[in-house]
Formats: C-alpha cells, structure tokens, sequence
C-alpha cells in the first residue's frame, strides 16, 4: 500500500508540472492500448513503473507501455498512468491516476488499490477484506435505492447510436444524468455514495481504467457486475473491451438492470 501511494503522489508532481506547459499535453506516440499517448501520460508511467520496482518480481499491465514482467508473477499491477487523459489535456479539471493490484489472473482477486484525483489531490485506497477510505476515511456506497432518485452516471462518449438509444428509458427515468470522462474516478464518486450508479455499456472499457476503482468500489459496499448481470471476469490484458454497470446497493442495481434487459449489452 505504501508504495502505491507513494505511486500516486509521484505521478501527482507529473501532472501538477505538465499542466502548466504546454508541452506536458504535446502527443509524443501511440501507446500500447492504440491511444495516443502525450507527454504527460508517458511521464506519469515512468514514475509509476520505477516506484513498482521495489515490489519485486510481478508482472505489469499499463496502458501506454504495454504487458511486462513474468506472466506467471503472483501479483499483477494494473496501471492506468492518466485516466481521464482527454480532460487533461483540454485542462478540464477532472483526471486521475489508478493502479490495482491483483494475486493471480483473475480480477475476483483484487487485492489493493489507490485511485488519486489529480486535481484535488483526494486519496482513495482499497484492501481486500479491509473496506475502502478516501483520505483516510472509511467511505461507503450510496443508499439511494430507486432509479427515479438516483445521480446515475453513464459513458456514452463514441457510443454507437444504438447503444445511445437502449440507454434512453433508464436515463429518462433517473433523477440527474453526469459524465465526466474519466471512468476511474467516476467510479470513485459511486463509491462515496456521490454517484448512486454508473453505466458503461458501450463495450469499450479496458482493464486498465477500471481495476483500481473496482476494488475500490467492491470494498465500498457498491454492487458492480457485466450489463447483463453477470459476474465481471475480464482477462487482465491490454486488448480485451467490455462494459459494467455499477450501483451504490442491490436493490437500485436490479432495477438497473432491468431497464438494460433485452438491450443488446
Ligand atoms: C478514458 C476515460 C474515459 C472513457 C474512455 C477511457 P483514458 O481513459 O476513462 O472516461 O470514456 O473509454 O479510455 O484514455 O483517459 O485513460
Ligand atoms: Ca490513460
């Protein structure tokens, strides 16, 4: 945990720097994931990786360099040097970093994780078994249990229109609708009972921004499974996509997804 954290504030001295030149938001190449990858990102992965080191021998997945180390490792880490790297670079306040920590291959076995928002400076952490804090403070997910009350958070950024249309009854019938483009720290705010929920059904997340904020969430107390209710068990690689829906309680995710039901998700 310590070198986790120590990650996160690390990589906060990147951007804290980079956002006030503009060669911090210059694109310097493609990163492994097949997104563009601009200085920041690469700066804020460098520190990432080098504070990794002392963890010894495990294996890395993060989102511009790519798969590292050995793939039998005990522990994976998965990084996400920037999440949110678009609001960065436009200067939108809302960006983190994120890096989840798995024994084994299978993200059912999440064992730690520190989410920062980079501009406020906020520290969520998560132990398995431990529950999760926000700046040293237990947090908890929302109560709010029907979708008529719910701030129900969705990504729907490059959604097909179809995708765009099946979302529509749920977003008609919730409360207030918010997206912020950093799907990390979105998370987040459904851990601390900000958001009540958050959809991404538009089959494009990748491990990379979700890992850390799943454990997060899970220790929260939030209910976080596939679209179609199903239990998430993405492969904890760089090319596999997929969608999740994630609510402060049982009871508003049923009703959740039942407005999903039939969709194509
Ligand atoms: C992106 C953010 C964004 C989501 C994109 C992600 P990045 O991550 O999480 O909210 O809509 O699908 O790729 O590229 O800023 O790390
Ligand atoms: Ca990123």
């Amino acid at each position: 945990m310590k070198l986790l954290l120590e990650a996160a504030e690390r990589v906060q001295a990147v951007t804290d720097r980079a956002s006030q030149a503009a060669e911090g938001r210059a694109v310097v190449g493609i990163g492994a994931s097949g997104d563009k990858t601009i200085a920041a990102d690469r700066d804020a992965e460098k520190e990432i990786l080098e504070t990794l080191k002392s963890a010894g021998d495990i294996r890395v997945v993060s989102e511009e360099a790519g798969e590292m180390g050995d793939p039998n490792a005990e522990f994976t880490a998965i990084v996400d040097p920037i999440d949110g790297s678009a609001n960065f670079e436009r200067g939108i306040p809302f960006y983190c970093t994120s890096i989840g920590v798995v024994r084994g291959h299978r993200l059912a076995d999440a064992e730690c994780a520190v989410v920062r928002n980079l501009i406020s400076g906020d520290t969520y952490l998560a132990e398995r078994g431990k529950g999760a804090t926000k700046n040293g403070k237990k947090i908890a997910s929302s109560m709010v249990d029907q979708v008529a009350k719910a701030f129900l958070g969705a990504d729907i950024s490059r959604a097909k229109a179809e995708t765009v249309v099946e979302l529509a009854p749920l977003v008609a019938a919730s409360r207030r609708l918010l997206h912020y483009g950093a799907n990390a720290l979105e998370l987040c705010l459904v851990s601390e009972g900000l958001l009540d929920a958050f959809v991404d059904v538009r089959g494009k997340m990748r491990i990379v921004d979700f890992a850390g904020a799943y454990l997060i969430a899970k220790e929260a107390g939030a209910i976080v499974t596939a679209p179609d209710g199903r239990v998430l068990d993405p492969p904890l690689d760089l090319k596999s996509k997929f969608g999740y829906v994630a609510s402060g309680n049982e009871k508003l995710h049923r009703e959740i997804l039942g407005f999903l039901r039939g969709s194509s998700f």
